[in-house]
């Protein structure tokens, strides 16, 4: 989709991060906005710098855990516009325990990052794809994965972005084998400076937290390093960039990653096509 100028955007997660810096590239392309987010105050703040600098934006708090909150969101998109070009299935969250043993996560664990990770992406492919369709227009879905999305791990993060890489995948090749005008692309970063680490200060406090202090030192080292890792990490923004200029070269694969992880996801494929069993890599 080579014009962005004028057309609708609609983005999950926008209050921080990457999707905030989707929302700054696409208004700074000329479009309008629809945002969402779990947390009303980020959101709003978000809405209130981008309005100051003249795009045009509707919003609405949103979990993109539940089905019916995603759906109002697509009613809200509709009514508001009348359309939409560009599906950004950003939402997301980790544990701080990230690299977990297959055994060690909360069964509430899997819980929280599976509904927020995977079936916040189902829910919005669900509620946006069909009326996308239906109104023939030229489009274009960006699910956000993650580098983890290409990588494995036994853990609620690496399970989750798997399995979006794998959806975002066949969503692509049913659109294709559709002859639809609405494309698709899978968006994994690598080490982006955001704060998904504190992703938990959305989590439903029924799910309790990840107890971190009762964990591993080595879980506990490894939070340290990690959140050192994300802090030299690179701007949101590169990875926004890297975003739009996909969208407008039809590019499935949205890699915007460091060369050592590059690199992990080389080996993996290659243990694959090579019949070798998984090289072990420092846990993370
Ligand atoms: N930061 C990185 O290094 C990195 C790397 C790879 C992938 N990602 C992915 O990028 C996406 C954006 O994360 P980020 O790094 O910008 O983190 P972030 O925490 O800065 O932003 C995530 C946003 O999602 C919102 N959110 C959380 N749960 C939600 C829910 N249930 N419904 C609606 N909104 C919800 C948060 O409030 C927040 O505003 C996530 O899918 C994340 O997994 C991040």
């Amino acid at each position: 989709m080579q014009q962005l100028s004028g057309r609708v955007a609609v983005i999950t997660g926008a209050g921080s991060g990457i999707g905030l810096a989707m929302a700054h590239c696409f208004a700074g392309e000329g479009m309008k906005l629809v945002l969402a987010d779990i947390e009303e105050a980020a959101l709003a703040r978000a809405v209130a710098d981008l309005r100051a600098a003249g795009a045009t934006v509707a919003s609405m708090q949103a979990d993109v855990g539940d089905p019916a909150q995603v759906a109002a969101l697509a009613d809200l998109a509709w009514q508001t516009y009348g359309a939409v070009h560009l599906l950004c299935n950003n939402a997301g969250v980790a544990s701080p325990a990230l690299p977990t043993r297959a055994w060690e996560s909360t069964l509430a664990d899997w819980d929280w990052i599976l509904r927020v990770n995977l079936m916040g992406v189902l829910h919005g492919v669900r509620a946006f794809v069909p009326r996308m369709l239906e109104g023939g227009d030229e489009g274009h879905v960006v699910n956000t994965a993650s580098v983890a999305g290409l990588l494995t791990g036994a853990n609620p993060y690496h399970v989750s972005k798997n399995a979006v890489t794998c959806l975002s995948e066949g969503l692509y090749k049913d659109l294709r084998t559709l002859g639809a005008k609405v494309s698709a692309s899978v968006l994994c970063p690598g080490l982006i400076r955001t704060r998904i680490m504190d992703a938990e200060r959305n989590r439903p406090a029924a799910l309790g937290r990840t107890q971190l202090g009762a964990m591993r030192e080595d879980l506990q080292r490894w939070e340290v390093g990690f959140r050192q890792a994300l802090e030299a990490g690179w701007d949101p923004a590169r990875v926004a960039e890297a975003v739009r200029d996909a969208v407008k070269a039809d590019r499935f694969y949205i890699v915007p990653a460091q060369d050592s992880l590059h690199a992990l996801i080389r080996t993996r494929m290659t243990d694959i096509i090579e019949g070798r069993n998984p090289t072990l890599a420092p846990r993370g």
